[in-house]
C-alpha cells in the first residue's frame, strides 16, 4: 500500500459557529479557530476541516453558499482565513475547506439570475422542469421526489414567476446546480482553485455523488407508504450517469496541479467496486470518501436517518470489517469516523452515555477508531466524550431545519397517534444533528468559555459542560483527552501497523465483542479487542494469537495475568490493545 502524508493525517473537524466566539455576537467566528490551534497541534492534529464560512443565508447552516468567495462577515473575513492558514502552516498543519457544489442558495446572484426569466443565460444553470397539472389546471411537481431534509415535502418547488419548478433536493432554499451544463462545471473549477491558490490543502466535497442526476427524472418507488405523497428519488441521482466523468474533470483540471487532499462526502452507496472506481489508487477521482455504513446501523433497515432500530456489537464490527478489508484487498482508501455534524455524538449512540460509563465508552471509542486503517477523522469536542443534549430539552432548543421539518411533519402525521408522536421525539433525541452542534466546551465558566457571560449562544450549552469540558480534562491526567492524544501518538509512531497494516476480523460474529489484528510487514501486530456492551463478557482469546503485552486499555487496572493465559473477563464498555508475537 503506498504511503501518503495525508493517509497519516489526523483530520479535525471544526463546526464553525458552534467552535469558539472571540466578538461577542453568539456564533464562533474563524478568529476563534485561528486562537485554538496550539491546542489542536497538541492533540495530535495534522489538518483542520472547517464546515461552510462562506457568505449564507444559514438556512442550512452554511450548506447553502451565496458567495463561494466570500467569508460570511458572521464568521470575518477573507483575511481571517489567510491568517489561520498561516498560524497552521507555522505549525506544519493545513486547512481543508468544505465544498458544497451540489447545490447553492436561494440568494446566490447565479439563482438569482436564473429564475429571473425563462431567457436568462443562467437558466439552465439549474434545474427547472414544467409543473405536471391536476384536473384544475392547478400545477403539481415534474415527479414524485421527495425533500432530503424534509422527507413530507416535495424536492421540487414551485416558481410562480415563470411557472416552472426548480430542482431543491434539500430544502427549498437550496436549489440544485445542473451539472450537465460545462458552465457550472467551469465555475465550480474556478471556485476551487481560488482556495487552494490561497493556500486551502484540499476539499471535503459535501454530498458529492448527486451531481449527477438521471436526465429523464422518472418517479421513485412509493417506499415510504400510503401516508406520505413523496418518496427518495435517491436511485436517480446517487452516483448518477456521469458522476465519475464529473469528478474526473475536477481531478484533472483542478486537483491535480494543486496536489489537493479530497475527501467526499458519499451517503446511500455501499457498493465496493462502485466506491472503488471513486477512491482505488488508480481511479483519478478522490483520495477518499464517507462511506456511511457504520453510521447507518441503527437506521431501520432500508429507511433513512430519521428512524430507528436495534443493533448489535455484530452490526458495528461487520460494518468496520467489511471497509477495512475492502479498501486493503482492491487497493483504495478508507476514512475512520464515528461522529460528524450530522450525526448524534458517538458516546451517546454507540455506548452508554451515563455518569457511570460515559468515560470509558468515550475511551472505547477512541480505541477503536485510533486503531483501523485509514485517514482519521476526530469531530470537535469527541476528544472531550462530548454527550447528546439532554432528554429533557424541550423541542424548541433542536435548531436544525431538519429536526424542525421532522417534527412538523410528525405533529401532523400523528395528531391522532400519541404514542406515535412519542416516538418521533424520542428518534429526535437520538438521532438529531442539533446533538453534535452545541457549542463546545471550554471550561466551566458561564456559556462553557465558547462565548463571554452574558451573550447569548446561538445555540444552548449542553448542561453537562461544568463536568465535561477541555479545561478539565487537559489538566486531568488519563482523561478522554489524554487518551486520544495518547493514542493518536500511538497511531503515528507505529504507522505501519495502524494506518497501513493489514486487519483481519478475529471476532465478528458476536453480539456483544468485536476483536481484531493488525498486522504490519514487519512482524508488528496487536490484538484490539472491545466490548460493546454495558454487561461484563468473557472472551476466548483464539489460541492462534499469542500475547506479549496488554498495552492500553480504557480502564486504570492493568489487565490480570489470567488474560494471557487464554481467556479475558471484559468488564462494561472496556476495550484493550496488545502487542503479540508474529
Ligand atoms: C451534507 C451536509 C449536511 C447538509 C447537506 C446539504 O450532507 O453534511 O449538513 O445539510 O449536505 O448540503
Amino acid at each position: 500500500m503506498s504511503r501518503a502524508w495525508w493517509k497519516e493525517a489526523v483530520i479535525y473537524q471544526v463546526y464553525p459557529s458552534s467552535f469558539l466566539d472571540t466578538n461577542g455576537d453568539g456564533w464562533g467566528n474563524v478568529k476563534g479557530i485561528t486562537s485554538k490551534v496550539d491546542y489542536l497541534k497538541e492533540l495530535g492534529v495534522d489538518i483542520v476541516w472547517v464546515s461552510p464560512i462562506y457568505k449564507s443565508p444559514q438556512k442550512d447552516m452554511g450548506y447553502d453558499i451565496a458567495d463561494y468567495k466570500l467569508i460570511d462577515p458572521i464568521y470575518g473575513t477573507n483575511e481571517d482565513v489567510d491568517d489561520l492558514i498561516s498560524e497552521l502552516k507555522k505549525r506544519g498543519m493545513r486547512l481543508m475547506m468544505d465544498l458544497v457544489v451540489n447545490h447553492t442558495s436561494d440568494e446566490h446572484e447565479w439563482f438569482r439570475e436564473s429564475r429571473s426569466s425563462l431567457t436568462n443565460p443562467k437558466r439552465s444553470w439549474y434545474i427547472w422542469k414544467k409543473p405536471k397539472r391536476d384536473a384544475a389546471g392547478n400545477p403539481l411537481p415534474p415527479n414524485n421526489w421527495s425533500q432530503i431534509l424534509g422527507e413530507a415535502n416535495s424536492a421540487w418547488t414551485y416558481d410562480s414567476k415563470t411557472d416552472e419548478y426548480f430542482l431543491s433536493l434539500f430544502t427549498p432554499e437550496q436549489p440544485d446546480l445542473n451539472w450537465e451544463n460545462p458552465e457550472v462545471r467551469d465555475a465550480v473549477h474556478d471556485v476551487m482553485n481560488f482556495w487552494l491558490d490561497r493556500g486551502a490543502c484540499g476539499y471535503r466535497m459535501d454530498v458529492i455523488n448527486h451531481i449527477s442526476k438521471d436526465q429523464r427524472f422518472p418517479d421513485a418507488e412509493p417506499v415510504m407508504g400510503p401516508d406520505y405523497k413523496y418518496h427518495p428519488g435517491t436511485k436517480y441521482y446517487v452516483n448518477g450517469p456521469r458522476m465519475h466523468e464529473y469528478i474526473q474533470e475536477i481531478h484533472r483540471k483542478v486537483l491535480a496541479k494543486h496536489g489537493a487532499v479530497t475527501v467526499g462526502e458519499m451517503p446511500c452507496v455501499d457498493d465496493i467496486d462502485e466506491i472503488i472506481r471513486t477512491v482505488g489508487s488508480k481511479s483519478g477521482e478522490l483520495n477518499m470518501i464517507f462511506i456511511f455504513d457504520i453510521v447507518n446501523v441503527d437506521n431501520a433497515v432500508g429507511m433513512g436517518r430519521m428512524t430507528w432500530r436495534d443493533w448489535t456489537a455484530k452490526d458495528v464490527s461487520q460494518a468496520v470489517t467489511k471497509w477495512q478489508r475492502a479498501m486493503i484487498e482492491h487497493d483504495g482508501w478508507n476514512t475512520v469516523f464515528l461522529e460528524n455534524h450530522d450525526n448524534p455524538r458517538s458516546l451517546s449512540r454507540y455506548c452508554d452515555d451515563s455518569d457511570a460509563y460515559r468515560e470509558r465508552g468515550a475511551k472505547l471509542l477512541a480505541l477503536m477508531q485510533t486503531t483501523q486503517n485509514g485517514t482519521l477523522f476526530v469531530y470537535q469536542g469527541e476528544e472531550l466524550g462530548m454527550r447528546n443534549v439532554p432528554k429533557s430539552w424541550d423541542i424548541e432548543e433542536y435548531k436544525d431545519i431538519e429536526s424542525i421539518n421532522f417534527w412538523k411533519a410528525s405533529k401532523a402525521l400523528h395528531a391522532a397517534h400519541p404514542e406515535r408522536l412519542a416516538e418521533a421525539r424520542r428518534i429526535l433525541e437520538r438521532k438529531a444533528r442539533d446533538h453534535a452542534r452545541t457549542p463546545m466546551q471550554w471550561d466551566a465558566t458561564p456559556n462553557a468559555g465558547f462565548c463571554k457571560e452574558g451573550v447569548e449562544p446561538w445555540m444552548r450549552v449542553n448542561d453537562d459542560y461544568k463536568d465535561i469540558n477541555a479545561e478539565k480534562q487537559l489538566a486531568t491526567d488519563g482523561s478522554t483527552w489524554h487518551f486520544w492524544q495518547e493514542m493518536l501518538a500511538e497511531r503515528k509512531t507505529h504507522a505501519d501497523i495502524y494506518v497501513y497494516g493489514d486487519f483481519e476480523g478475529v471476532e465478528t460474529e458476536s453480539d456483544e465483542i468485536f476483536a481484531y489484528v493488525r498486522t504490519d510487514t514487519k512482524g508488528g501486530k496487536r490484538l484490539v479487542v472491545l466490548n460493546l456492551t454495558g454487561k461484563s463478557v468473557k472472551w476466548d482469546i483464539p489460541g492462534a494469537i499469542k500475547v506479549q503485552e496488554w498495552t492500553n486499555g480504557n480502564y486504570p487496572e492493568k489487565i490480570s495475568e489470567k488474560a494471557l493465559k487464554g481467556s479475558l473477563d471484559l468488564k462494561p464498555w472496556e476495550g484493550v490493545l496488545a502487542t503479540c508475537e508474529s
